[in-house]
């Protein structure tokens, strides 16, 4: 296992769009080491997801998933998911505003409008599909990890940015 460095807002690579992963490759130790390096890093600084540009590969790899967070102690538990190749399609032209963090921008919090009801597509870890159609924080979450894989971080998405500041002031307990 190995955590790895997470990259910070302001790394070229974070602007990039990531490229699709091979069907065939995802059983390679290669991939198979990213995902669990994913896992690890994304872990160890209690993340809700961490997407593979995070880590400095510009690769279609996102994890996310959780029982508690101590970083969102208020949501639902998601899943814990390898989703690789990701497709989201909004189920409705409805959104909501929530919340958002990112560990590649520590210390800061803003509210992001996003997709109530979204379906995702992709392959998991053993290459096996997965479709599932989802609401709330899971749907808020994989929109934002899929964000990364286009080279999208969450202020980008801030639309007013009186709901946007460090986290130690708007949320003074976590
Ligand atoms: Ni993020």
């Amino acid at each position: 296992m190995a955590i790895r460095t997470i990259l910070k807002m302001g790394e070229p690579l974070l602007l990039q769009e990531a490229s699709l992963v091979s069907p065939t490759s995802i059983a390679t130790d290669e991939i198979q080491l990213i995902i669990q390096d994913l896992l690890d890093t994304m872990t160890a600084a209690n993340g809700a997801g961490l997407a593979a540009p995070q880590i400095g590969v510009p690769l279609q790899i996102v994890v996310f998933g959780f029982e508690k967070n101590n970083r969102y102690p208020n949501e639902a538990p998601v899943p814990q998911t390898i989703l690789i190749n990701p497709i989201i399609t909004p189920l409705s032209d409805e959104k909501v505003s929530g919340w958002e963090g990112c560990l590649s921008v520590p210390g800061l919090r803003g509210v992001v409008p996003r997709f109530v009801h979204i379906r995702y597509q992709g392959f998991d870890q053993h290459g096996h599909s997965i479709d599932r159609q989802v609401s709330g924080f899971h749907a808020r979450v994989v929109q934002h990890e899929c964000d990364h894989l286009i080279g999208k971080l969450y202020p980008m998405r801030v639309e007013d940015f009186t709901q946007f500041g460090f986290t130690e002031v708007l949320f003074p307990d976590l």
